[in-house]
């Protein structure tokens, strides 16, 4: 059985991080180890048996930090089991139906063999870096999308499928 989970992120701010601090409390919750660790700063994935990569969408991208680790360790993760999942958009809509990955995650997800991605909502607040995220706040067009009831859920399926050996190569 797996257990020691790496759950990778890329964050502009901050959002991201704690969706994947959520996913690694699941996981533990269920007897796995796991961890939640900014992308930028893992330097191998070897100590871990299965990868969780999340990042925020910035203008139809995943966040650069999610997109150079997996380019980065693209060869160790294509040997174990991977999940994805994107955070981004400000609206209800993640809520309401199955967002597919933006075109360069579903790339990624190809290369490296990953059956599965979710998107969640995102979250945009006061505070946020950035002229654009400012023009978005200012036209009313921010707020917490995420629903960590089904971050959750995500998280505990996850888990399941992990010990169930179900993605075990
Ligand atoms: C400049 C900018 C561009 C964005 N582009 C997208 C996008 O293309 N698709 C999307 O769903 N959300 C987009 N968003 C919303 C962010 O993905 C959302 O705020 C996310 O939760 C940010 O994650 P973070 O807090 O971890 O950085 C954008 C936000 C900003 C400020």
């Amino acid at each position: 059985m797996p257990s020691n989970v790496l759950v990778a992120y890329g964050t502009t701010n901050g959002s991201t991080a704690e969706i994947a601090e959520a996913v690694a409390a699941v996981l533990r919750k269920q007897g796995l180890a796991a961890e939640a660790l900014p992308a930028r700063s893992v330097t191998s994935v070897s100590p871990y048996d299965a990868v969780v990569v999340g990042g925020g969408l910035y203008a139809g991208r995943w966040h650069k930090d999610a997109r150079r680790f997996v380019r980065r360790h693209g060869r160790s993760l294509a040997g174990r089991p991977v999940w994805f999942f994107s955070s981004g958009p400000l609206d209800a809509s993640a809520s309401e139906r199955d967002i597919p990955p933006v075109p360069g995650v579903r790339r990624a997800m190809d290369k490296l063999d990953v059956a599965e991605h979710v998107t969640f909502g995102g979250r945009l607040v006061e505070g946020a870096k950035g002229r654009i995220a400012r023009m978005i706040l200012r036209s009313g067009k921010g707020g917490d999308f995420r629903d960590f009831d089904v971050i959750e859920v995500w998280a505990a399926r996850v888990a399941k499928e992990l010990i169930d050996g179900q993605k075990n190569r």
